[in-house]
């Protein structure tokens, strides 16, 4: 098949130009070099030996790039959970105004199949449910709370304590940051895209990607990077909360995967937007998370210092079913394993 990649000159679509390559695609890779996330390299990397052809989404460049193609796979994003209010228009034209100018170049084209990267972030706060209430959105975690290390969210009926559960992809959209918010836009641009044009997407729901090639430490760096940044400066990871939150760490070989295994069965699924969660399937605290790379990089114990962001969400864990289900796909790489490797891996500095 004939792929064209947006963000290829980043982390995650880097691997997937490597997974489609083995299984015999051909991929078109296109990047905006923005120096804000590839620095001053930008301009060095993005000559013609990188393979990858410098478009910026925003400006109509794509419609010969799109000629013969099958599938696009829209990787290109600005990621991270937002620093201040100031990034809200960097978001939406960065991942939602550039989605809606690619989409109408899809309709030009007549490409009718998008595998989209989107984000556990679209759930939030994720799913809980209580004895007394059944499933139940938790209420926003109180600032008096959270100061006096009751980090726990509670039933927003009663106040009791409630526990979380799996998440599966009816769960509803509940955003809590500008990057999370740019994400649910980006799933109803394409859902209208898709009853426009008549045309297909599925949308990856990512967990928490990691592994080798991810950008170092960063304003917008996840808590994988920012952990494994500090280990090579000689620190030790800084775990927030008393360490207890519950993520789920996927291997970005694995998100590639993921991504081949939709590239090449997108145009067997209904019109519309069908999502899938990306996530490893093995639940991990954050502590257990810095123990183990620290371990690995015989680096000391990490340090739970007891801070918290307002932001944060306590524990969002998805389940991998439905993409076993609908896709083929399971992760490969486990925490335990991916995360040992992570420890000496090369990291991508700017
Ligand atoms: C992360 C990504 C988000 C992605 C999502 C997928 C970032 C910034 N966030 O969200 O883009 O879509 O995964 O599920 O890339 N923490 C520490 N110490 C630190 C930093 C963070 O203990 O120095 C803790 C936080 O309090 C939080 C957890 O680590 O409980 C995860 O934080 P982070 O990786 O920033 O955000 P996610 O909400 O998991």
């Amino acid at each position: 098949m004939r792929i064209l990649l947006t963000g290829a000159a980043g982390f995650i679509a880097g691997h997937v130009a490597d997974v489609a390559r083995e299984r015999g695609h051909e991929v078109v890779g296109v990047d905006a070099w923005l120096e804000a996330a590839h620095g001053a390299s930008a301009e060095r990397d993005s000559g013609p030996e990188s393979g990858i052809k410098m478009v910026d989404l925003r400006s109509d460049a794509l419609d010969e790039l799109l000629d013969g193609v099958d599938v696009v796979c829209h990787q290109a994003a600005m990621v991270g959970n937002g620093v201040d209010a100031q990034d809200l228009p960097a978001y939406a034209e960065h991942n939602d105004a550039a989605t809606a100018r690619l989409l109408a170049a899809m309709a030009r084209a007549e490409v009718r199949d998008l595998v989209l990267a989107s984000s556990m972030v679209v759930y939030g706060d994720g799913r809980y449910t209580c004895p007394e209430h059944g499933d139940v959105p938790p209420a926003v975690r109180r600032e008096e709370d959270l100061s006096a290390g009751r980090y726990d969210p509670r039933c927003p009926h009663c106040d009791g304590d409630i526990e979380w559960r799996l998440i599966d992809e009816s769960t509803a959209f509940l955003p809590r940051t500008s990057y999370a918010a740019s994400k649910v836009a980006q799933e109803h641009f394409a859902g209208a895209w898709c009853t426009l044009e008549g045309a297909r997407t599925v949308a990856l729901r990512y967990h928490n990607v990691y592994g080798p090639g991810m950008p170092a430490d960063t304003p917008y760096s996840g808590v994988a990077a920012i952990f494994r940044s500090a280990i090579e400066r000689g620190e030790v990871p800084r775990v927030f909360e008393d360490g207890q939150q519950v993520r789920d760490f996927v291997h970005v070989r694995d998100v590639a995967l993921a991504n081949v295994l939709s590239i090449e069965q997108v145009a067997g699924h209904p019109q519309g937007v069908t999502p899938y969660n990306v996530a490893s399937g093995t639940p991990f605290t954050i502590g257990q998370m810095a123990r183990t790379l620290a371990e690995a990089a015989g680096a000391g114990e990490p340090e739970v210092t007891g801070e918290y962001r307002g932001f944060d969400v306590r524990h969002v864990v998805a389940s991998p079913a439905a993409a076993a289900e609908g896709l083929g796909f399971r992760a490969r790489v486990t925490p335990h394993e991916g995360i040992a490797e992570l420890a000496t891996a090369a990291l991508r500095t700017r």
